[in-house]
């Protein structure tokens, strides 16, 4: 039977993600390992998954080998599609330390399990981030070089080329996927647009950092779950892909968008000192997934943003 580690699946991606997967193939085993972080919650998951007879959840920190060791002897898994990571930039520069550990070195030791119980591919969920910005035009290809900003962006990509190296000195059957920011149910009310929903829902003022200009390039968390699924099942060994959304919004429109769809007004906005190294804009170029694998993302930000205020209950 493939039984797949899914780290981080109590996060806001991994939980859309075992949600929707445990159920489409209840031929695979799933085993969610999750250290339950302030942003890990089991109950993200749907129900229906959390019951279902081939998932199960193991409460542990990447970081303890002797602890993972012991889950892996216990379920002798296949494959890993590695979500787990400490994933919010104003923490990564408050406390740069915590995200090497678990971005870069938690994926080190899962690299190092993933040789050691001779298991078949490992998939690492990176990040655009870790090409820095791109302030004027432009965008973000898998060519790219790697020039991370942030101790957050530094750390994945830490885990992004050890993953890599693991590849090709040791021959581990690696996919890797980098994708722009997402959006969606679940997500951590630190995060930009569940934080903002929150407080205009309360008519509370929303602090946008500088003069609101800075660019992303949004990605619906469905559609990236999707393109995971695709590269992990159906990518060469390897192989490296983009995820992008083709949304690029800067963040003063899009609190724009999200006081419109919720009828209040622009007074709400404060302006607050910006945050120090912000990165200007990402943009993603992703034609090779599309031309390889034929994924492209479905939900139009326009719809995608209205399921998502509706899914924090406004
Ligand atoms: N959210 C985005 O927009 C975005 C964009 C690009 C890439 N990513 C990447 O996708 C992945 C998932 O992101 P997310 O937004 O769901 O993050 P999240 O912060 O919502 O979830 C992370 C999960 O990892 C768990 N975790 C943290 N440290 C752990 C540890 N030491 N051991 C085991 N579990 C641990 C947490 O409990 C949580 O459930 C991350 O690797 C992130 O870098 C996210």
């Amino acid at each position: 039977m493939q039984t797949i580690v899914v780290t981080g699946g109590a996060g806001f991606i991994g939980s859309n993600f075992l949600s929707k997967y445990v159920l489409l193939f209840p031929e695979i085993k799933f085993v969610n390992i999750d250290a339950l972080t302030y942003a890990g919650n089991i109950e993200k998951i749907s129900p229906e998954a959390r019951k279902a007879s081939n998932y199960s959840f193991e409460q542990a920190d990447i970081c303890d080998i002797e602890d993972m060791r012991s889950i892996y002897r216990k379920y002798q898994p296949t494959d890993v599609i590695h979500f787990a990571a400490e994933s919010h930039v104003d923490n990564s520069i408050r406390n740069p330390r915590l995200f090497t550990e678990v971005n870069t070195l938690g994926t080190n030791i899962l690299l190092d399990l993933h040789r050691e119980f001779k298991m078949n591919r490992f998939h690492y969920i990176s990040t655009d981030e870790i090409y820095g910005d791109i302030p004027e035009s432009g965008f973000f290809t898998e060519e790219t070089p790697i020039a991370p900003s942030s101790p957050y962006s530094a750390s994945k990509a830490g885990g992004d080329i050890l993953t890599q190296a693991y590849g090709r000195t040791f021959g581990v059957n690696y996919t890797i996927t980098r994708c722009s920011n997402n959006y969606g149910a679940n997500q951590n009310f630190i995060n930009l647009i569940p934080l903002f929903i929150s407080k205009i829902q309360k008519d509370e003022k929303v602090p946008l950092y500088g003069d609101g200009s800075n660019i992303r390039d949004w990605l619906y968390v469905e559609d990236h779950c999707d393109a995971i699924w695709e590269v992990f099942t159906r990518a060469e060994k390897s192989s490296i892909y983009n995820v992008g959304g083709n949304n690029e919004y800067a963040n003063l429109e899009i609190t724009q968008i999200l006081l419109e769809a919720m009828g209040k007004w622009e007074d709400l906005i404060s302006f607050v000192p910006d945050r120090p190294g912000h990165d200007k804009r990402y943009a993603i170029d992703a034609t090779k997934i599309k031309n390889e694998l034929g994924w492209t993302p479905k939900v139009k930000f326009e719809e995608g943003i209205v399921r998502t205020v509706k899914s924090y209950n406004v």
